[in-house]
């Protein structure tokens, strides 16, 4: 039965007990990172201690144990995801190669004067790729504006598409606003114009569970390292058919059927995109953490962090000089905000100060950060684990700032 406790899952999380210079680490950063349990972290060194082989490739005991291991895992997200039979879930290095992947793929097939519709509150790894490809295949780019709340203007998105749409790429969740889209709706709309539908979902998962089936659209990916587990893997979810008929992105060993000199025939997926030796034990803390995040009651959990987010807002809306962005309904527990009287980096490094960790910068979102007309923010991102004793040593260090700048 899923529960929670925010003070007995943060025992979970050894790095939450550290200091920073005598004073208890206020991990904010969960926009960037998540910090992982220690049952993550033993899966790993488990695997390591006494499973480590190579997969797909031997045929002795050891071999067949990893490749077990890491299939188990595939098979353990396939079903939390609720992955449907037509679909597959590939291992990636993480969202941005997935994306890069998706863009790779999708470069052959779309031509001269197709377009892309992208929304402004886009993280980099779903803008520069595009960016790219539209540039090398000639295409026109368009992107959704955002409300003053800093919700989707879900008509301006609508009316972007044409009879030349051929994709629409978005995020599921914004890292700098903490904007959630309406990803079900999006796809919809998209996919009754029979235009192709990717959907980062780097900054959802974080927040709870989702269910791919009731997304409904082609591609989804995300990064394992904020959801609580391994970095460096992550995953791409799409359309068996599609991405069959898409040509290899790395070549190389396990994702070939038989090479000769004369020539080489290749995999289905999910091998087909999953050249060498891939993150097995990335792909096994990646299970690990979907286990562990299965026994959260996330109703309670993300009352929790919604709370927390809410009260460091308006507190930090009572500094003269403070603007938080994004209010959107439904959003996720990110706060960023622009104090008129200090730059971000110096509100960082006084934060830093107090063993506080935020992060400041344009959060690899620079159009937004141009839309917005602000050279960057500071950002304070929350998790489950997070409680109010780090809301409240947040504020305090926020009373610095403001007597040093204010
Ligand atoms: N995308 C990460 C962030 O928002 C790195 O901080």
């Amino acid at each position: 039965m899923p529960s929670f406790d925010p003070e007995t899952l943060r025992a979970d999380f050894p790095i939450l007990s550290r200091e920073i210079d005598g004073k208890p680490l206020v991990y904010l950063d969960n926009g960037a990172t998540t910090q992982k349990p220690q049952c993550v972290i033993d899966s790993m060194t488990r695997f390591y201690s006494y499973e480590n082989a190579n997969i797909h490739r031997g045929v002795h005991y050891l071999s067949r144990e990893a490749t077990d291991a890491y299939e188990n895992a595939r098979e353990y997200l396939r079903e939390s995801l609720h992955v449907p039979a037509t679909h597959e879930l590939i291992f990636v290095r993480g969202a941005t190669e997935g994306i890069n992947l998706i863009t790779h793929g999708l470069s052959s097939q779309l031509e001269e004067g197709d377009e892309i519709v992208l929304t402004i509150m886009e993280h980099h790894a779903n803008f520069v790729p595009w960016q790219v490809l539209a540039k090398q295949r000639g295409l026109t780019l368009r992107f959704a504006g955002l409300r003053d709340n800093g919700e989707l203007d879900l008509e301006d998105w609508k009316s972007q598409f044409n009879s030349r749409t051929r994709v629409a790429a978005f995020t599921h969740v914004s890292n700098v606003l903490g904007t959630r889209n309406p990803v079900t709706e999006m796809t919809a709309f998209a996919r009754e114009r029979g235009v192709l539908t990717l959907v980062d979902g780097a900054q959802a998962l974080p927040h709870g569970p989702v269910n791919l089936a009731a997304v409904g659209g082609d591609f989804y990916v995300f990064s394992a390292h904020k959801v609580f587990a391994p970095d460096g893997v992550g995953v791409l979810y799409g359309p068996r058919e599609i991405l069959n008929a898409f040509p290899p992105y790395q070549t190389g060993g396990d994702m070939i059927e038989q090479v000769s000199v004369k020539g080489t025939t290749f995999r289905a997926v999910p091998e087909r995109f999953e050249a060498g030796t891939p993150n097995i034990s990335g792909a096994i803390g990646l299970a690990e953490a979907f286990r562990y995040l299965s026994g959260i009651d996330w109703e309670a959990a993300n009352a929790h962090e919604d709370e927390l987010a809410a009260h460091a807002a308006s507190e930090l809306e009572k500094i003269p000089g403070i603007r938080v962005f994004g209010s959107a309904p439904g959003k996720v527990a990110i706060v960023s905000f622009l104090y008129a009287s200090a730059h971000p980096h110096d509100v960082g490094t006084i934060l830093d100060t107090e063993g506080v960790a935020i992060r400041v910068g344009h959060h690899c979102a620079q159009p937004l950060m141009e839309y917005l007309k602000v050279p960057a923010t500071a950002r304070a991102s929350f998790a489950f684990y997070n409680n109010h004793s780090d809301v409240e040593i947040f504020l305090r260090g926020m009373k610095k700032v403001e007597r040093f700048f204010g």
